[in-house]
């Protein structure tokens, strides 16, 4: 089964099918008839989303690409609270019991870490990690890298300054893992002592020979990167003292490059000001929509609609 549980699990090739799909899928989402087939593609299939935390993107760009491909879609929001999960049934019984309701894959965000292959392990269809707790969020990172390929026309040869809550931000540990399968790329961490990236991250980093620095002077990295990618502090995840957030404003916007691009996966929560909004360099309301044909492509692949080798030509055939 093609469950989807962490970003280490694709490689090169893999991510570069799903990135040629999604771009194929965006490019003709606009052309009636080739809209028509791709609603066709998946009749008849149904997506399970299994939400235990809350979510905007993540669940509804799920539910929307399902449903552009023809998918029927069932969903549970706040799970932790209205599932029987409330009651004290564990994840791995819902799951076995959901199985039995014969859905195709099932998307599953949650609170704890590991859920996500505790969910697998137990489960007779795909299973995608739409966030685990802090532990991952393996399709943003996907989204992410996308967005960059998109906007920037390469992945490799890159410096990323990856910034904000690094301790529990699980969309910049999914990044970091994925930037790394890619040549020349060198990441610069900013954040506060107390919300810097993990030990396993620096150490994989390390393993794959990518270069990286850590630093809480925000204004001496942004001159220098490719790509800033910025992320909230996870309240939800803090106990104790919440540290004020580095704010990313138009002062800021000023030391970055004319062709660096800045991504956030959002929510934002004041740490990038709505003035940045305007500046063509500000992707991340361009990279929330990239999403939805990301997980469209993906959703083809966990069903083995998508198989590694087609050519443009051939899936263009396909819609
Ligand atoms: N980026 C992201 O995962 O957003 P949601 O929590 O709204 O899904």
């Amino acid at each position: 089964m093609r469950h989807v549980l962490r970003s280490q699990q694709f490689d090169e090739e893999l991510l570069l099918l799903l990135f040629e799909r999604a771009a194929d899928l965006q490019t003709n989402f606009d052309d009636p008839r080739r809209h028509r087939m791709m609603g066709q593609l998946l009749a008849g299939s149904m997506l399970f989303n299994v939400f235990y935390e809350p979510s905007t993107r993540t669940r509804m760009s799920f539910a929307a690409a399902a449903q552009h491909l023809g998918m029927q879609v069932v969903t549970t929001e706040n799970a932790r609270e209205f599932s029987s999960s409330a009651k004290g049934e564990t994840l791995e019984d819902s799951i076995r019991v959901m199985c039995e309701y014969r859905p195709d894959v099932i998307v599953l965000r949650h609170h704890e870490d590991g859920a996500a292959e505790r969910a697998a392990v137990v489960s007779g269809v795909p299973v995608i990690n739409a966030g685990d707790g802090g532990g991952q969020h393996p399709t943003q990172a996907l989204l992410d890298l996308y967005t960059i390929k998109h906007e920037l026309e390469r992945i490799s040869n890159l410096h990323l300054l990856i910034g904000g809550d690094l301790a529990r931000g699980r969309t910049a540990r999914s990044l970091a893992y994925l930037i790394s399968k890619f040549p020349g790329n060198r990441i610069t961490f900013v954040s506060p002592r107390e919300l810097s990236v993990g030990e396993d991250i620096k150490q994989h980093l390390s393993e794959h020979e990518v270069p990286y620095s850590e630093t809480e002077e925000l204004r001496d990295a942004l001159p220098e990167a490719d790509v800033v990618y910025w992320t909230r502090t996870q309240l939800e995840r803090h106990k104790g003292q919440i540290l004020d957030p580095f704010v990313l404003g138009v002062d800021e916007l000023a030391l970055m490059k004319q062709d660096t691009v800045l991504l956030h996966p959002l929510p934002r929560i004041g740490e990038i000001t709505v003035e940045v909004d305007s500046d063509p360099r500000a992707a991340y309301f361009r990279q929330a929509g990239n999403g939805m044909f990301v997980r469209m492509a993906l959703i083809e692949w966990v069903l083995e609609l998508l198989a590694p080798g087609p050519t443009s030509d051939d899936s263009q055939e396909r819609t």
